[in-house]
This record gives C-alpha cells, structure tokens and sequence, in this order.
C-alpha cells in the first residue's frame, strides 16, 4: 500500500496490492479524476487529461481548450463550464453560485483520521492506512477544502469524505455536499440497487446505464427499507464468480441520494452522500462541515468477491467493541410469541423451555414500559410497567439470569405515543412544524432527538434500567419515518440541518451507551431492515433483516442484504407457523436451515411445538453453536439466486479453506424434473472433503458441482414444497 506523490506532474497514486485511485492537478488548479480500478504501473498520466474545442462549449478564459465540461472531476462544481450534476454547492452572501476551488496543499499520512462524530472505517494500527488530505481553497471567498482519502492495505476499498471550513469572512450556506464524486470514463455498466419496503427488503433490481440520470435515495430520515446507500456497478458479462465491479456505500444512516450521471460524451459520473433536497447548512467565518464516510470498493472477480470484501471490512473495521467477531448468542425473542400480551409468568414459561432448547439470550420485546398494551399509547415512558412485571425489569433479569441466559431488552428510544406521559409533559419535544397537524405513523411520533433534554431524557432512562437489571443486550427499534422534519424553537435559518442533526444525535445516544456498557450487544431494527446500513454497524453489529420471518421470504431479503452486508450482522429467528405475515406453513428444518445464515435464533412460544419439533430446535441450537463460528466469519458464496431459480443455494468457506457449509432450498416441489448440479465456490481444488457418507475433491465440487436433485453425501432427497438440506464439507 502507498501513495505516491508525483511532484512533477501534480499526480497522486494511491494503491494497495489490488487497486489504483490515481488524481491530479489539471490545468486550472483543481484535482481530477485519472483512474480508478486494477491496480496499474506508477507513471505520468497526464495525457489522460484532456483538451479540445468542441462546438457549443465553455472552457478556461485563457485556455479555451480546456474545459471541465469533459475533464473528469474529482469533486465538481456546478456552473462554470461543467454543467453536469455537482458533488457539492455553496451560496455566497451576494446570491452567486459559483465557486473554483484550487489546490491549496497535501498532507500524506500513516493510519486514518477520525470523523468527528460520524461512523467510519478504522484502523487498529497506522500501517494498516494511508491518508491524503487534499486542501482546496476559493481565493474569492476563503472558503476550503479538505478532501480526504484514506486506502486501506487489506482491502480494495478507498474511504473518502470531504470537510468544509469556512476560512473568509462571509456567511455561506452549504446546499450540497456529497461525501464521494466519481468521474469514470466510459458507462458501460450495469447499475444494482437494492429495494423494497417493510417485510420485503432489498431486492436486487439492475439498470444498465444510458444517457442521463438514474439515483436512489431516501428524504425518511433514516436510510430506510426503500432503498439502500449502498450501489453495485457492474460490468454487463459480470456475475457473482467473475467481472469486474465497483460499489459505492454511505457510511450513514440518515437522508442520502446515490446518482450515477451519463453525459453527452459517454462519461460516468458517481456520487453518494447526504440527499440534498432538505438540506442546508449556514457556515459561519471559523465554521466547518464534515461529511459522512463513503467507501469504494472494486472487485475484479466478481460479485461474491466484491461482496466478501465488504463482509470483512465491516466484520473487522466498522463493527466496534466486544461483539465484532464474537459469535453471537442464540436468542429467544418474545414479539411473535406474545405481541405486548404477557406477564412475567408467562414470560418466564418461554424462557424456561428456550433454556431447555439451549438458548443463551432471552429478549423481552416491545411491551413492557407505560401504559403499553397496544401501539397505541405508552411509547416515551420509559418506566416498567408493574402490572405486567411485578418485580420490575430488574426481577426479571435476575430470574433469566438465573436459569443461565443472558437478559436482552427492547426500546425505541426515537418515538413518543401522543397518549403518553411523556408527551402530555413536554408537546414540544416531537419535530413538528408550527400550526401544522401531526402526522402519525404507528400512532406514534418523532422525537426532536437534537434537543439536549430529550438527548438527556433517553440517556438517563436507557442508562438506569441498563444499569440496574444488568442488560446484555438491547434491540434498538425505531418504527416510523420521519415527517413534519421542524424542530420547534429553533430560528428558520437552523431548520434546514434538522435531518443531518437528528441522525447525529441517534448517533450521539448509542456511543454514550457504549462509553458506558461497552460488553452490551446492541441489535439495531427499524420495523425490520428500514435502517440497516453501514453507519449504524458502527453502533450495533448486528440489525433485524426484516420483519417478514416466513423462511420462503427470508431466503430473498437474506440473499439480497448478503450484497452488501456480512452475515454476522443479519438478524434471522425461526418464527411460527402458519407464519404471521405469509400464512405458509415450512417445516421447522427449513425454518431453521434459512436462520443459520444470519444471526439465528427463535421468535415464537417453544411450549406450542410438538415434541417431535422440540427435539429438532435442540439440534439446530447444536448446530449452531458448533458451526457458528464459520457461518458468521467465513466466506459467503451466493450460489443460486431466489429471485431468479426455485432453487436457493449459499455457502460459507473458512478462510483456511477446511470447512465449509453449503446449503440449499427448493421452493416448490418438482415431478420428473431435470437433474440440478451446484458448483460450488471457495474450496482447495486439491483437497477432499468429506460431506456426510460421501468424499469428493474440491476440484470435482467446483467443477462438477453436487447434484442437489439427487442426494448428495446420502442425504434424504428433497421432497415436497419448501424443503431445504445443509451439507457440511470437512477437508481430509
Ligand atoms: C418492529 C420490530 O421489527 C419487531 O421485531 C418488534 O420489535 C416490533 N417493532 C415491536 O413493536
């Protein structure tokens, strides 16, 4: 890993043993885009800068050759000869628009810098890292720029984000500021996004990119199960085992826009950060602005190699604390099992038979606090409610504890029930505009979290019961989107930085608990997978994938959400039948064998299972905690697609290749159907593993490929609908 200065040519080469960023100062002072992608030879790339005259253009007053309008941008203006899409727009006292940044200095530095107050990447060591900090600076107005680069040594990724200071003497205001600005040569790609709503996130949905604009973006306040910070470009041939691709995230978790702009001369250009649309920032003289994190990362084998990349990096150097690489507890969820209707009684009777199965958490979901019988009323009070739990959340915890669990609880610390103590005593304390009715969603509404009483509020309360009942765990749920974005009390001229500071004060909240409970494992839910991102990773390693529990469902949005997300931070339980959202029946076996590839666990009442099912949830449970260890750390294959097959294949391989666990689903029954081979991915060609009764070569696995249709290492053919096997492959 390096970067190289070119003093001569004013380039900078930023590599690691995969990829290149190559920029350089161009003609008019400010930096460009020469190369992203393989890594390439160090040398001169000026000429790939480039000069003509074309009719109908604007270029340099005193080179008119030059011109921006098809030179590739490392963070493009708006308004001077390129009029493409910007990364970023001040306003300027006098109304104008326009700014010229030029390059100022270079800073070259081991390891990362920290964002203040923003989840990011890190390093654990400074030679994990390099750093170039590109300063930039408006000589009309003072105003500078710092652009930030960081390539990592371990992986193909380059973390960029930008800082905005306001050096001059003038009041600015920041309309527009994307974290990362990509200018790519040539389009000739396949855009990937990953959409859905509640109960159905993430499915993959391809574009190939043509002239003008395609973007996502979510104006929630939260990332949101709609579409995803996260974008896939994809060469046309490229698949899940080769091609070349690159993917953009948002390290972040609030309102954003990913763009791709084709223009008239074919040229791509990326770009991913904060949404601009309700946004606005007043930058004061001293002031300064500092975007999220946004990470690029290349692959050039393909899309599971792209994917597995990113698993690792946030495995490793986005998740935080105690929990990161640990394997994470089998937990009982009560919410399917009880909705808010229970008592301690009855509470502990799950328990005690999820002890008995071999679990190690048991969480207590939404309920338990206020006058919290229905979604109605209660949300905001965060006292227990005695008339359910008589001895308090304390009583309970020790019982659970005692039976040898760990004790998990659920809040919702964001949202307020307008039939609440709390917001009887304070009206003011929710966004809401002025003389404008206020919007419910689930009954409930947003609290204004920028607001230090109500940041005070959550602090003390979530710090108390955390503290007193000894909590392991907390689900951290967050229900409802954002509407009516105004916090009251607050000048106009503030209003615009409500969203961005609504999700830094989200932020704020988690870090302080973690300050203070750093062995507390947090799972982070948004009515499912509405705020799973790699900002909120940063705060809580893992995040229920979805409220939708059927298995059939699950193989989908857990297929989908492994693009861009490891394994280990997908929440997935084995729930009920009938399922509560599908009212399709699959067997236990298949519930369990599509929860294995995420964080497992259970979401139902064990006492209503037969014996039979019982005894089949203890082996799962012993499955798990042997195996877990590789599921969550090793190397995710996507073999068969959900969304394209009845068929459903995945695999998990050790990083020292020894074992491995491949797993597939059928959906629907067949009848004299043709026979199907999967070929499997990641092995040691020469080895030869042992699956079941039967041994093959990892050459002949990848190749040939197991016949799923049949039998492979004398398992049980699949029969009927929703069935589903686990091999699990041990070399030697
Ligand atoms: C939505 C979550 O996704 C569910 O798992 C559950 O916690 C409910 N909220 C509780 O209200």
């Amino acid at each position: 890993m390096d970067i190289i200065y070119n003093e001569g040519a004013k380039q900078f080469h930023l590599c690691n043993e995969k990829i290149s960023y190559i920029l350089g100062i161009m003609p008019n002072g400010e930096p460009g885009q020469l190369y992203f992608g393989k890594r390439v030879a160090d040398k001169d790339y000026s000429y790939l800068i480039n000069k003509d005259f074309r009719a109908m253009m604007v270029g340099m007053p005193e080179d008119e050759s030059f011109s921006l309008e098809f030179n590739r941008r490392e963070y493009p203006s708006f308004g001077t000869s390129d009029l493409r899409l910007p990364a970023y727009e001040l306003i300027y006292e006098n109304g104008s628009h326009v700014s010229a940044f030029t390059y100022l200095s270079h800073e070259i530095s081991k390891g990362k810098p920290k964002l203040h107050e923003l989840p990011a990447v890190y390093t654990e060591d400074d030679d994990e890292a390099m750093t170039l900090s590109l300063k930039l600076k408006d000589e009309l107005t003072g105003m500078e720029l710092k652009l930030l680069y960081t390539i990592l040594r371990d992986y193909p990724v380059i973390a960029r984000s930008v800082l905005f200071e306001n050096k001059g003497s003038e009041q600015v205001s920041l309309e527009r500021c994307m974290s990362l600005s990509l200018d790519l040569p040539d389009h000739d790609y396949v855009w990937m996004q990953f959409s859905g709503a509640w109960a159905r996130e993430k499915t993959p949905i391809e574009k190939k990119l043509d002239s003008g604009i395609t973007a996502i973006g979510s104006l929630r306040g939260h990332s949101s199960a709609n579409q995803n910070p996260f974008v896939i470009f994809k060469r046309p041939n490229t698949d899940e085992f080769q091609g070349e691709a690159f993917a953009t995230a948002l390290v972040y978790s609030g309102n954003f826009l990913t763009q791709a702009e084709v223009d008239t001369y074919g040229t791509l250009r990326v770009m991913t950060g904060i949404h601009p649309d309700r946004f606005s920032w007043e930058l004061a003289p001293d002031e300064s602005f500092q975007t999220p994190e946004a990470l690029l990362v290349w692959s050039g084998d393909g899309l599971n190699d792209l994917s597995q990349s990113l698993h690792r990096l946030y495995r490793k150097r986005l998740c935080r604390g105690a929990w990161k690489e640990k394997e994470r507890p089998i937990l009982l969820n009560n919410w399917e099992a009880t909705l808010m209707d229970f008592t301690e009684e009855s509470v502990l009777k799950i328990a005690k038979k999820g002890q008995e199965a071999g679990v190690e958490l048991f969480v207590l979901d939404d309920g338990w606090f206020g006058k919290r019988d229905d979604d109605f009323a209660g949300l905001g009070d965060w006292y227990v409610n005695t008339d359910k739990l008589p001895e308090g959340i304390t009583g309970l915890a020790e019982k659970i504890h005692g039976m040898g669990m760990k004790f998990g609880l659920w809040f919702e610390p964001e949202m307020v029930n307008p039939d609440s103590d709390l917001y009887r005593a304070n009206p003011d304390w929710v966004l809401a505009a002025p003389g404008r009715e206020r919007s419910l969603g689930r009954h409930q509404m947003v609290l204004d979290m920028t607001k230090e009483e109500v940041q005070e509020y959550l602090y003390e309360r979530m710090h108390a019961i955390i503290s007193e009942a000894k909590i392991d765990y907390v689900k951290w749920d967050m229900n409802r989107t954002i509407s009516e974005c105004f916090s009251q009390g607050r000048p106009a001229s503030e209003q615009g930085k409500t969203y961005h500071r609504y999700i830094l004060a989200v932020y704020r909240l988690y870090e302080r608990l973690i300050a203070d409970f750093p062995e507390l494992l947090f799972e982070s839910c948004a009515s499912g997978g509405s705020r799973l991102d790699a900002g909120m990773l940063y705060y809580a390693p893992q995040a229920w994938g979805s409220d939708d529990t059927d298995a059939v469902e699950r193989l989908k949005i857990q297929y989908g959400t492994s693009y861009g997300y490891p394994i280990s931070s997908i929440g997935a339980h084995v729930s009920e039948c009938p399922n509560q959202q599908t009212g399709r029946t699959t067997s236990i076996d298949t519930r369990g064998n599509v929860s294995f590839f995420g964080t497992g666990g259970y979401e139902l009442d064990l006492n209503k299972l037969s014996d039979g099912e019982f005894e089949e949830v203890k082996k799962q449970i012993e499955f798990l905690k042997k195996h877990r260890g590789l599921i969550q750390s090793g190397n995710f294959y996507r073999l068969l697609s959900p969304f394209k097959d009845n068929y459903c294949a995945w695999m998990v391989v050790s990083e020292d290749k020894s074992e491995a666990i491949f797993a597939y689903y059928r959906v629907l029954a067949e009848v004299n159907a043709g026979r199907r081979r999967v070929k499997l991915m990641g092995l040691d060609p020469d080895a030869k593993y042992t699956a079941g009764e039967g041994s093959f070569y990892g050459s002949e696995l990848m190749n040939i490929g197991l016949e799923i249709s049949a039998a492979p290492g004398n398992l049980e053919p699949l029969t009927g609908d929703f069935d589903s096997r686990i091999v699990v492959l041990r070399k030697g």
